[in-house]
């Protein structure tokens, strides 16, 4: 049913990529656990590799567990075609390996996932490509050249949670023949369609709300035929960062309850944003479903929820410790969007890479806490963190909340 547009997302995310296994009649997808697939007859074995036939032939290239993940993905994405990754960061260099030459330029709108500016500067950089940072989508257009190959943004980003407005990202990658790219992790085909706003490539890492539990490593790029063939062919069969079946498996069932999952996160992380916002500990809540949040108009123009994702600002790090410290019902740890509720100190975990100079410019201040909002009940969560803002100084009178 992967094709009909008659059905409603939710109907989608659960019935889509997939139908009876054809051999067995297995109604949940099998997971294929084989590496190589026997092709019959030379013949077939020599159509299957020119790809004048369409099968299977080795896991490395198609399996078709990953098959069904992928056509979830695309389906749910409104894109024709997806290729799954063994990681995020595995689509991230396969898009770069595959698309970029020597003398191409990157431009990607600060701040990207670490790992992403960490392959644009230190690989993709190596091969002769040109990285340039723009502070927000209206410097693009002073960026852009003939030269400009992909336009890379995330929204909302992390870990301020700033809103990015895709349409004027397509625009200003139309403008120059340039591809526009965006890593919709944080939120998901439920909140955001990118392609919705003239997107050319959509990725993500599955391991975050995809899968949604935690217990898997993952990622998938969706976009036109053309370009995902090519990715497969080049990025996916010489990189060789192929998603296993097992895997895939738990993506798959983990997206057919991605509809509902993301409506409990967007709601309890604006009941969470709401209670704690003014609290004497804060200098700022940021969370793009607040009427404050600067990017809050294009969030409710392009997105059908604000993510499960909020970001304390508590003003020094000692306070930003002493609260995380405080918190029991959120766990320690890096990774967003599980069931299970999660903090992190961007500036000395995920983004420490970065370097001072650089966390100060995209915004990843000592003090800024973030907060992946799981499925539990808001009250205990907003309980947990009023409880560990209450052992946290409160900020000086000239602190505006
Ligand atoms: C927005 C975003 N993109 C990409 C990645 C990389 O994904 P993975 O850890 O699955 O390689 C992450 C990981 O945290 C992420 O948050």
């Amino acid at each position: 049913m992967s094709d009909n547009p008659i059905f409603s997302f939710r109907t989608r995310a659960v019935h889509a990529g997939h139908g009876l296994d054809p051999s067995t009649g297995a109604h949940a997808t099998p997971i294929y656990a084989t590496s190589t697939f026997g092709y019959g007859s030379a013949e077939r074995g020599e159509r299957l590799f020119a790809g004048q036939e369409d099968g299977y032939f080795y896991s490395r290239l198609s399996n078709p567990t990953v098959r069904a993940f992928e056509r979830k993905l695309a389906d749910l994405e409104g894109l024709p075609e997806a290729v799954a990754f063994a990681s995020g960061m595995g689509a991230v260099s396969a898009i770069c390996l595959t698309l970029l030459q020597p003398g191409d330029e990157v431009i990607f709108v600060a701040p990207l996932y670490g790992g992403t500016t960490g392959f644009l500067h230190e690989v993709a950089a190596k091969f002769g490509v040109t990285v340039h940072e723009a502070a927000d989508e209206d410097a693009l257009d002073a960026l852009v050249s003939p030269k400009t190959r992909l336009i890379w943004v995330e929204t909302p980003t992390n870990p301020r949670l700033n809103i990015v407005d895709l349409a004027r990202v397509a625009r200003a990658a139309q403008g120059v023949g340039a591809l526009s790219v965006v890593d919709n992790t944080f939120s998901t085909p439920a909140l955001t369609r990118p392609a919705e706003h003239g997107i050319d490539l959509v990725m993500h890492s599955a391991t975050k709300y995809l899968g949604g539990h935690g217990d898997a490593i993952g990622g998938v790029v969706a976009g036109r035929e053309d370009l995902l063939t090519e990715l497969r062919l080049v990025g996916l069969r010489h990189v060789g960062a192929s998603l296993g079946p097992f895997e895939a498996y738990l993506f798959l069932r983990g997206m057919k309850t991605l509809p509902l999952r993301m409506a409990a996160h967007c709601e309890g992380a604006l009941a969470l944003a709401q209670a704690v916002r003014g609290h004497p500990a804060l200098a700022a809540t940021l969370y793009p479903g607040l009427s404050d949040h600067p990017g809050h108009e294009v969030a409710t123009r392009q997105m059908s929820g604000f993510g499960g994702l909020v970001s304390l600002e508590l003003g020094t790090r000692a306070a930003a410790m002493t609260f995380v410290d405080g918190l029991k019902l959120f766990t320690q740890a890096v990774s967003l969007g599980d069931v299970e509720s999660l903090t992190c100190h961007p500036a000395s975990t995920t983004h420490a890479l970065l370097g001072d100079e650089a966390l100060l410019r995209q915004g990843v201040t000592p003090g800024l806490v973030r907060l992946s909002v799981g499925i539990e009940d808001a009250a205990d969560l907003i309980d947990d963190v009023l409880r560990a803002l209450d052992q946290v100084p409160a900020q000086p009178e000239t602190v505006s909340r």
